[in-house]
């Protein structure tokens, strides 16, 4: 089993300033700290500014993307390379996140795709899934997350899975302040586990999943008491270092 993720999604937020203020700062209260590994995804405007600032630390921090295309150079205005982010020093890449899902139309099959482009340049897919609230009360929760995980599955094949991370999002949790409860987070995420299990025993037992969703500082640790939670995406308490490191240090 590979260690446990927590990762920082800083949206669509943040400057140079804060960048620096904030990775300085997480890598003095994490210093020498390993039980999980740790990635922080900032917009791609500043990617090259927070890589540098990493190898100006020595930090341990893996450097994160929010969005990635599936092509590596051409004529594809405003796209983002997956092999220009690995030049930059970025590790691991959020795919499939509901923002982009619902504001860009990204179907299961251009995550997919993504996904694929991403491992061809060796770089960590973080494969975002989840339901909506009326999927939830429609009791739709696990077609949905069966049909957004099959997609990659059908392109790249089980095996793919061992080299990416699964993240968890119930959209109904995110930025609301109004968590999953740790139970029902585990639930989800077994039977994540359970559908993997369908295609590969061994897949399932080794992949990492995170959850997503209105975590903090005070209920991180419910979450990583159970089983099948291995760490989390984070938005909003990601944006200080003290509340980020709180999560991590969990
Ligand atoms: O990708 C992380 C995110 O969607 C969760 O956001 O603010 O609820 O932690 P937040």
């Amino acid at each position: 089993m590979q260690k446990n993720l927590v990762m920082g999604n800083w949206k669509l937020n943040g400057n140079k300033n804060e960048i620096h203020t904030f990775l300085n700062d997480l890598n003095l209260i994490i210093q020498g700290y390993d039980k999980c590994e740790v990635s922080v995804a900032f917009p791609v405007m500043y990617l090259d500014y927070a890589s540098q600032i990493l190898s100006e630390l020595k930090s341990n921090i893996k450097l994160g993307a929010q969005n990635a295309d599936t092509h590596n150079q051409g004529a594809y205005t405003g796209d983002i390379s997956p092999k220009m982010l690995k030049e930059l020093n970025v590790q691991l890449v959020i795919i499939g996140h509901s923002e982009r899902r619902e504001y860009h139309s990204e179907s299961n099959e251009l995550i997919a795709q993504k996904f694929k482009a991403l491992q061809e340049i060796g770089l960590t897919p973080v494969l975002c899934i989840g339901e909506s609230e009326e999927q939830n009360e429609n009791g739709e929760t696990l077609s949905i997350l069966a049909k957004q995980l099959d997609a990659v599955i059908n392109l790249n094949g089980i095996n793919s899975m061992q080299k990416a991370v699964i993240a968890y999002e119930p959209i109904w949790a995110i930025g609301t302040g109004k968590a999953a409860t740790a139970n029902q987070a585990q639930e989800i995420h077994n039977a994540i586990r359970n559908h993997l299990a369908s295609y590969s025993k061994e897949v399932a037992e080794n992949v990492i999943i995170q959850y997503g969703g209105s975590v903090k500082p005070e209920n991180a640790e419910e979450f990583f008491k159970m089983n099948d939670i291995n760490g989390a995406l984070v938005g909003g308490a990601s944006l200080k270092a003290e509340s980020f490191a709180g999560i991590v240090k969990s």
